[in-house]
């Protein structure tokens, strides 16, 4: 009798002892997994800036509330992560430039100083663009008085940031999707010469300064080799281009990697610098991917194409993570030939991708979220870093 108790009690104690190691089981491995997705922190440096400082410049591009100092949260986590700042739009020629015989440098020497006083490299963006161009170009008809009002833009500006803009995108997206010139006002004014005399007209002022062609889809194989004839073009005449900005627009699935690194290494044979100079991995569905269809008013706030409103899942979060170490590990392979990585914007909240290419979506394109905290991607590429250098210690 006393003994079949005591085999009961047993009994229930071994159960008991069984439902709670597998519960402590479950909980561990669940720990271990978000650990791996939520929280790839690294142990050791304290900076995006600080990971990649024998590599590259890591920059970022700025709105003009963070130049105002009015988003000074914002402000702050620039100086702490990032050591190369871009103006998102304040210099462009619309804002810069607005009429022919003034110009509006209050926003763009604050961030000039900005960058100048914190020891950061500032590239200026951009001299020659048809997109945001100030309505009074437009407004010459004469092609010789076109062609002395672009040198005289191009040399007032280079002149007034001369030895504090470290770098100039020249010219920005001169290209169609096939590598053929795009039809630009410039074009149509000026013939080809323009993208020579672009490049020619800055160096003249300012010969320290290092000269860019920036654009867009600069991983597909027909731009590219339009990039590529283009910019042997101007060598060819004497002219220097320092750098192939590729502005990084991309995708979770695409570009591939192959794509990306084999456009880094063509770039890099014309002699130039390549730069990474806009950022951003789209998470959202694009529309162009959709057969048949239309970026319109029908898309807008449908669930399809922005699926993700209250919150990022982690298995996205993982994806973007994991698409931005791929990316980095290609950066990092080639940081002999890249001069630096610039993300376009802060944080997520900021982004243009919240708008574009349909308006009032919630994306999650960069490394820091809507709270400025970083992302798994951020720890993720930092974390990459930190094992890349500790392999190479041990070997
Ligand atoms: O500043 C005005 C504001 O006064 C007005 O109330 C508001 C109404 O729409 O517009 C504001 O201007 C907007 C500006 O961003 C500043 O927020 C423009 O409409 C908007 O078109 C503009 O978009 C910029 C876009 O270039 C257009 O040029 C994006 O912020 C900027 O991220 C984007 O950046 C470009 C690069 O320069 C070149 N490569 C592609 C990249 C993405 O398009």
């Amino acid at each position: 009798m006393i003994c079949s108790s005591i085999n009961k009690a047993e009994k229930f104690r071994s159960i008991v002892r069984l439902v709670l190691q597998s519960f402590m089981f479950i909980i561990l491995t669940s720990l271990i997994s978000c650990s791996q997705t939520k929280d790839e922190k690294p142990v050791k440096v304290k900076s995006l800036k600080e990971a990649f400082e024998k590599d590259f410049y890591i920059g970022v591009a700025l709105n003009g509330r963070i130049i105002d100092q009015s988003d000074s949260a914002s402000l702050s986590l620039v100086k702490r992560e990032f050591n190369s700042i871009t103006a998102e739009n304040i210099m462009k020629s619309s804002i810069i430039h607005p009429q022919r015989d003034s110009f509006n440098f209050e926003l763009a020497d604050k961030f000039v100083a900005l960058g100048k006083n914190n020891g950061m490299h500032v590239h200026g963006h951009t001299l020659i663009w048809h997109s945001q161009l100030s309505p009074w170009f437009a407004t010459i008809e004469d092609s010789f008085e076109f062609k002395d009002a672009t040198e005289k833009h191009i040399k007032d500006l280079a002149l007034h940031f001369k030895g504090v803009v470290d770098s100039w995108d020249v010219v920005n997206e001169a290209l169609n999707e096939d590598g053929t010139l795009r039809n630009s006002i410039f074009l149509e004014k000026m013939g080809d010469e323009y993208l020579s005399l672009a490049f020619k007209w800055t160096s003249e002022v300012d010969p320290n300064a290092k000269l860019f062609y920036n654009d867009y889809n600069m991983t597909n194989p027909d731009k590219r080799q339009g990039a590529i004839r283009m910019i042997k073009k101007i060598q060819e005449k004497g002219i220097k281009v320092d750098g192939v900005g590729m502005q990084g627009h991309w995708h979770l699935d695409y570009p591939s990697l192959e794509e990306i690194e084999e456009s880094i290494l063509e770039y890099s044979k014309l002699g130039v610098q390549v730069a990474i100079t806009e950022l951003d991995i789209s998470v959202l569905p694009n529309p162009w991917d959709l057969e048949g269809a239309e970026i319109s008013q029908n898309f807008e706030n449908s669930e399809e194409m922005n699926p993700y409103t209250k919150g990022l899942p982690d298995s996205i979060q993982t994806k973007l993570a994991n698409r931005y170490k791929d990316i980095f590990k290609i950066f990092l392979k080639h940081r002999d030939k890249i001069s630096r990585v610039t993300f376009w914007g802060v944080n997520d909240r900021q982004s243009w991708l919240n708008g574009f290419p349909i308006r009032g979506r919630t994306n999650y394109p960069l490394l820091f979220d809507r709270e400025l905290k970083p992302k798994p991607a951020y720890y993720g590429i930092i974390g990459l870093k930190e094992k890349l250098d500790q392999l190479q210690t041990t070997n």
